[in-house]
């Protein structure tokens, strides 16, 4: 076979010439594998990249794509809709809590969340409080790459790069590494009072400015970081008593991977606006979805019936393939009982992940549903190579895994077996122990 030309491509959140002297790629993918252009199959433990909750190569899905495709292509998503947008609205809030029931469609988790944050400033704008448009983030955070996630976001790697960022924005502390919760098994016990961070904010501040904290329920792209038992109520509460709006970013932790729909059930926390993506259309055409409180809605819908009332959106918004493909992603969900079905193996998960713990480099692990971190201690002057070189001999065994920092993060479709979990663990029990 003629040896492809990789030069052109720049590849996202890659080591570009790492990758290109020795590329890894992907053929083709089928419920929990992926198959490489060698042959070999690789077990997916990230769900691609926390997306794929109903597995790979799923025929709902693929059917639903297929037909779309032959019936209507596009649609003009301003001024004019299709069946679809409004049905899978439908159906997507009849897994939401209370009264989030107003759902717009975006392309992507990054969108979503710039979309939530618009939204919040916009709507205290139509409150009657325009001088609400603080935005308060959380320090580790991840909202994705554009620019007001960015600003909300706390990863020191994605910001430094890119200026002076989105100004009137601050940030809560993060939770991780507080002592006495190393090693918890699900919920850390301490550090609830973290969330009185709000509360100095609003001291410096002044809460008249501040129009949205945004955080999520639990954190995963900066290495599995889980809210200590109460912070989340405790977020809730401050931010009710302040006229601050709530933003649960849900792009990783919505559809199923908790074992309950959404973090919003799982947690009996409700927050105002909710930012999802991934698993929405199981990773296979890009869409993401942000879901409002009936009251931030019905705050828009305001002035001349014929006025536009959101200045926001995207040519992509409800696209009919994304819709299609999200309404055979939902078929399957509930078909197989899946976004519920982390809570079944959450217990035997919760085992796995903690019998690693006599490993010499393992220095914490962490789990919530089906999501494992496996932070190891980082080598001397060398951060993240211990980590990284546990994902490419992870890869070499036929298991994929993602790493963050020095923290292996696991995500599995949420189809896994009990005998995929075995061979998960098995095998980095293994490399780990192996690691120098
Ligand atoms: C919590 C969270 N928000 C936003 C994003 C960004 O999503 P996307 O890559 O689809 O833009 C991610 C991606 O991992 C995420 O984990």
């Amino acid at each position: 076979m003629k040896k492809q030309n990789l030069d052109n491509y720049w590849m996202p959140f890659t080591a570009n010439r790492q990758f290109k002297s020795n590329p890894r790629l992907v053929e083709s993918a089928d419920g929990m594998y992926f198959t490489l252009a060698d042959g070999r199959k690789l077990l997916d433990g990230i769900a691609g990249l926390w997306c794929c909750n109903a597995g790979h190569n799923r025929p709902r899905i693929v059917e639903a794509i297929r037909e779309q495709a032959g019936k209507l292509d596009y649609a003009p998503a301003f001024q004019m809709g299709h069946h679809k947008q409004f049905e899978l609205a439908e159906r997507l809030a009849g897994h939401m809590p209370g009264d989030l029931n107003k759902v717009f469609f975006t392309n992507s988790g990054s969108e979503s969340v710039e979309t939530a944050l618009k939204m919040a400033i916009a709507y205290h704008r139509a409150n009657g409080e325009g001088h609400r448009t603080r935005l308060i983030g959380r320090e580790k955070g991840y909202h994705g790459v554009n620019f007001g996630g960015m600003s909300v976001g706390g990863m020191p790697a994605n910001r430094k790069m890119f200026g002076s960022l989105v100004a009137g924005v601050d940030h809560l502390r993060h939770t991780h590494g507080i002592e006495g919760n190393e090693f918890s098994k699900g919920l850390p016990e301490n550090g609830a009072e973290y969330a009185n961070d709000l509360i100095r904010m609003i001291e410096l501040h002044d809460a008249s400015t501040i129009a949205a904290v945004i955080v999520e329920p639990l954190a995963g792209s900066a290495g599995v970081i889980l809210p200590p038992k109460g912070y989340l109520e405790r977020l809730r509460k401050i931010c009710t008593d302040n006229g601050i709006l709530l933003i649960f970013d849900e792009v990783i932790t919505g559809f199923g991977r908790l074992g309950a729909p959404f973090a919003v059930n799982y947690f009996g926390v409700e927050p105002d606006l909710v930012t999802t993506a991934k698993g929405l259309t199981n990773g296979v055409v890009p869409m993401g979805a942000v879901f409002a409180q009936d009251f931030i809605y019905d705050t828009f819908m305001t002035g001349p019936a014929n006025a536009v009332e959101f200045f926001h959106g995207y040519t992509y918004s409800g696209n009919p393939m994304a819709c299609a493909t999200a309404l055979g992603v939902l078929d399957t969900y509930e078909e197989d009982g899946l976004l519920t079905r982390a809570s079944t193996l959450a217990d035997y998960w919760q085992e796995k992940v903690h019998a690693l713990r006599d490993l010499e480099h393992v220095i914490d692990l962490r789990n919530l549903g089906l999501i494992a971190g496996i932070e190891l201690r980082p080598r001397e002057g060398a951060p993240t190579a211990r980590a990284f070189d546990a994902f490419l001999q992870a890869y070499d065994a036929g298991l994929l895994i993602r790493t963050t920092g020095d923290t292996i993060a696991l995500s599995p479709p949420l189809i896994i077996e009990k005998e995929h979990i075995d061979f998960a663990f098995d095998t980095l029990r293994k490399i780990i122990a192996n690691l120098d």
